[in-house]
This record gives structure tokens, sequence and C-alpha cells, in this order.
């Protein structure tokens, strides 16, 4: 495949980390998610995650130029060469035309944009329920995808007790979907020109949801 430039749009908890591992593993192309590089920047205990923390534990947005940073110096990584997926970023117009800058100057363009949507009652529950292993951070659902022997984690077998997003209780939750909506909707009008964007049903079974993906960007 050609390199590609995959953008995942949707709402918090629409399953684009979900969905962006199920493309990591049927292209080989590299996953650049702007939340887990916030949240990894935190666990090391950087300056960047120091500055972050406050505005991401309210569910807020952090500075475009920030993240926008964080995208600039990733995408200088050659495993980036093949082809990425962009989950999470851009979430605001002003992200977007920084991203066009950059591709531009890569000679790079966005080959497609997946817009997954989801309602806001349905993310409510995937996210109030999400969890993941404290110790090898495989992630789970209380009833979706619980760990197969309560207690024990499918994948490494720690006993150690599943720990919640701290921006995953449900007021938390709330104030993201208000910056979804207030802000990063507004993206689908940018994209909608270029004829690039396209919108799944992100509800059923993640399976059926990843086969939309799949057709949104092979056509
Ligand atoms: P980020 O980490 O990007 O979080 P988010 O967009 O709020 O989305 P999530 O990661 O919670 O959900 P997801 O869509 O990846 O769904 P997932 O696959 O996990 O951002 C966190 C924070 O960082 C932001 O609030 C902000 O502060 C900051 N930030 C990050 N990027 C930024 C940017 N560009 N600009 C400014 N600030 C930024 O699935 C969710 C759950 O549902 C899981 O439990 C999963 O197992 C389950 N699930 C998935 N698919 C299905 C399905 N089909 N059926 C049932 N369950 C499903
Ligand atoms: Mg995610």
């Amino acid at each position: 495949m050609a390199p590609v430039v995959i953008i995942l749009l949707g709402p918090p908890g629409a399953g684009k980390g979900t969905q962006a591992k199920n493309l990591v593993d049927k292209y080989g192309i590299a996953h650049i998610s702007t939340g887990d590089a916030l949240r990894a920047a935190r666990a090391a205990g950087t300056e960047l995650g120091k500055q972050v923390a406050a505005i991401m534990d309210s569910g807020g947005l952090v500075s475009d130029e920030l993240v926008l940073g964080i995208v600039r110096e990733r995408l200088k990584q050659p495993d980036t060469a093949k082809g990425f997926i962009l989950d999470g970023f851009p979430r605001t117009i002003a992200q977007a035309e920084g991203l066009d800058a950059i591709l531009r100057q890569l000679d790079r363009k966005v080959t497609r944009i997946v817009d997954i949507q989801v309602a806001d009652a349905v993310v409510r529950g995937r996210l109030t329920g999400r969890r993941s292993c404290g110790k090898c951070g495989a992630p789970y659902h209380l009833e979706f995808s619980p760990p197969k022997v309560d207690g024990v984690c499918d994948k490494c077998g720690s006993t150690a007790a599943l720990v919640q997003r701290a921006d995953d209780m449900a007021e938390k939750v709330d104030a993201r979907l208000v910056a979804y909506h207030q802000v990063t909707e507004l993206l689908a009008g940018y994209y909608k020109q270029g004829g690039l964007l396209a919108a799944i049903d992100g509800i059923g079974n993640m399976d059926d949801v990843f086969a939309r993906v799949v057709k949104a960007i092979e056509g």
C-alpha cells in the first residue's frame, strides 16, 4: 500500500484507539495518539507532562502549540515513512491547519479521514466502564470485555488491581463531550470540501466497526 495518512475523528470513547491498533496490525503503519503521548509525558514526570496534567484531568483541550509540537517531533521518526494513523489529532481547526503545514513540509498529504460516530449515551457507558491492567496496561471494560478470570490480567497474569483513567469519571467524560461538541466537531466542516471524509457508524461489535473503517479506507 502507498504511504497513507489516515485521520481518525470521533468523540471520546468512539473507539479511535481500538481501531487504530487494528489498523496498525493490518497495514503495519505507525500509530500516533496525542492522548497517549501526553499520558506518557505525565507518567515520565516531564515538564510537558506537569504542564498538561490539570487540563487533561479537567477534560479540556491542551494548547494547540503544545500538541502541534508533539506531532511535528513524532513525524520525524522513521517508522512514519510507511504511513501513519492520527488518533485524537487534529482536534481544533488551528491544529488541522498546523497539520496541513507540517505535511506540506514533508511532501505528504492526508489520504483519508474516518469520522467514527457514536452517540453520547453510548460513549458514557464505554468510558465509565473502561479499565486497564495496573501492570501492563492491557485494556478492559467492566461489562463488554472483562478479564477472563476475575482479578487476573489475561495478558500478563498480574493480579494488580485494574486502573481507571483519571478523565474517565462520569463528570470528566461530560466535560470531554462538551469540548468535542463545541470545538472538535467543527473539523467535519473543515474536511468536508476535500472529499476525503467518510463518516461511519461506530456502534456495534468491534469487528464490524473495524470492517466499516477498512471499507472507508479502501473504498
Ligand atoms: P485522548 O486520549 O485522545 O482521549 P479521547 O479522544 O477522549 O478518546 P479516548 O481515548 O477516551 O477514546 P477512544 O476513541 O480512543 O476509544 P477507545 O478505543 O479507547 O485524549 C485525552 C485528553 O488528552 C483530552 O481530553 C485532552 O485533554 C488531551 N488531548 C489529547 N489530544 C489532544 C489534542 N489533539 N489537542 C488538545 N488536547 C488533546 O474505546 C473506549 C472504550 O470503549 C474502551 O473500553 C473500548 O474497549 C470500548 N470500545 C471500543 N469500541 C467498542 C465497540 N465497538 N463496542 C463496545 N465497546 C467498544
Ligand atoms: Mg484513545
